[in-house]
């Protein structure tokens, strides 16, 4: 009997995928580099449902019912290439190839098109959930071509999450599209995370409350409006006492935050296509900073404020804090969105923002109820140009922004750095703001460089002879 995928690279997150694949139904054919880990996985797991172990690319290729379907599940970057390459000789017309890894979009684009030249559909797909999700549902976020969706749709449906009856998957667009959503979700991660940090690092630093006492004000936060998979998990986080020292775990953990490459590709994409992701730049350069230990050490004895501001009411500073945070997350996720919009429109790919929103809801890391809203936002506005336009988001920005000044307020005055918040609200009076300085930079630059401006009152572009009349005429 033919199997009916197959799957190769079975680290945790291949295996998991395999087994939640059998788990549904389908008989999948099982690879790795290294044969211990099939051989493990079928000792482990085998009764979970059919697998067919095998010893290369080449048997698992022809233990495949037509048409093939391969998911690849290796390290990013040459590693998948390698694989690939190696696949690509053995598969015919019509076979569907799907790296399901962290893959930079632009090589999504890359190997789609290569092999489209010979008739293999290449489907580069964002799965998130970590282990677990990729076990019991992730959010799936392929790209590719329609084709090549139909083929897998039914298969991706029955291991998605499920959230009310929809499954967190849906085709986000062609060639590369999947990965750059996955790697936008990622960036939207990180900029989610720090801003948690830093609201804690407030509720620490500032009311001096203990990690205990902290992890009970983010359990509460999680029964409303910010209930969401991060604030759980940091409660728990919070909550975990080191059993080697009886001391809070956040204390005993080096402070120094790692990343994989993900964020930064967000960023670095954002720079190219000017969008201006402002929440995860500055998670990433925070997690840089934190990695920077000569800096730290160098800059350890500088002053901070020489006097502490008092709060007269702490647990009206945590109610400024909920609000802070989550008006902060409202920019975070509208620069994240509008991010993806801009992709789609640079790169073609029409993606539809609101089911991106629906298949976030479950899953994926940054899976909360908000999600939710961002859906409802786009479904009664496709058109919306920032979600920050939004009524209902309008309206809880409209009753968190006095408190979110205070918190910035207070954090600067406290000596508590707060990048991610003071950043969102920058951008929250930047783009609402009628004039902005701009006009100011436009005659530095006409100034120093001739560089040109525009008017408010007239059409054309104009130069002011700044050395010699200051007289102005049209460049
Ligand atoms: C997910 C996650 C996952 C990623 C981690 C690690 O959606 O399941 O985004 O894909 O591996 O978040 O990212 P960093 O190591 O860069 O923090």
């Amino acid at each position: 009997d033919k199997a009916d995928i197959g799957v190769t690279g079975l680290a945790v997150m291949g295996r998991n995928l395999a087994r939640n694949l059998a788990r549904n139904g389908q008989r999948v054919a099982v690879h790795n580099r290294h044969r211990e880990r099939t051989d493990d996985l079928v000792e482990r797991f085998g009764g979970e449902g059919e697998f067919v172990p095998t010893g290369s690319l080449r048997e698992l290729v022809e233990s495949l019912e037509r048409p093939r379907r391969v998911v690849i599940m290796v390290k990013a970057g040459p590693a998948t290439d390698a694989v690939i390459d190696e696949l690509v000789p053995m598969l015919d017309t019509g076979d569907v190839l799907v790296d399901a890894g962290n893959a930079n979009f632009t090589d999504t684009r890359r190997r789609e098109a290569a092999l489209a030249e010979r008739g293999v559909h290449f489907v580069g797909t964002g799965v998130s959930g970590g282990e677990e999700g990729a076990l019991h549902g992730p959010s799936i976020m392929p790209g590719g071509s329609a084709e090549a969706y139909r083929e897998l749709e039914p298969v991706l449906r029955s291991i998605a999450a499920n959230v009310d009856g929809t499954p967190c998957v849906t085709h986000v667009g062609a060639d590369g599209a999947g990965h750059f959503v996955k790697m936008v979700h990622n960036g939207i991660e990180y900029a989610d995370m720090q801003l948690i940090a830093e609201t804690y690092d407030l509720l620490r630093k500032v009311l001096g409350r203990e990690p205990g006492e902290i992890a009970e004000t983010f359990r509460r936060f999680n029964t409303g409006r910010l209930n969401s998979y991060l604030i759980e998990i940091t409660a728990e986080v919070l909550g975990h006492v080191d059993a080697r020292t009886s001391r809070p775990f956040v204390d005993v953990v080096l402070d120094q935050a790692e990343q994989k490459g993900t964020g930064r590709w967000t960023v670095q994409n954002a720079l190219e296509l000017a969008s201006p992701v402002t929440g995860i730049a500055e998670a990433v350069f925070a997690r840089s900073i934190s990695g920077q230990p000569r800096l730290r050490e160098a800059a350890a004895d500088l002053p901070g404020p020489s006097e502490q501001p008092r709060i007269d009411d702490p647990e009206g500073f945590v109610a400024d804090v909920e609000r802070a945070l989550y008006a902060s997350k409202i920019v975070a996720y509208a620069q994240g969105f509008d991010q993806i919009q801009a992709g789609s429109a640079t790169y073609g790919w029409n993606i539809d923002l609101g089911a991106v929103a629906t298949i976030w809801r479950g899953g994926c890391i940054i899976r909360a109820e908000f999600l939710d809203r961002i859906r409802a936002a786009y479904d009664q506005n496709p058109g919306l140009a920032s979600l920050l336009a939004d009524e209902d988001f309008r309206a809880a920005l409209t009753e968190a922004q006095d408190s979110w000044r205070r918190v910035v307020a207070t954090a600067t005055a406290a000596g508590v750095p707060v990048p991610g918040i003071s950043t969102a609200l920058a951008y929250y009076d930047t783009v609402r703001a009628r004039r902005l300085p701009a006009a100011l930079i436009q005659g530095q630059r006409d100034y120093f460089g001739a560089h040109t401006y525009r008017r408010t009152d007239a059409e054309g572009v104009f130069h002011t002879e700044w050395a010699a009349d200051r007289s102005e005429h049209e460049a």
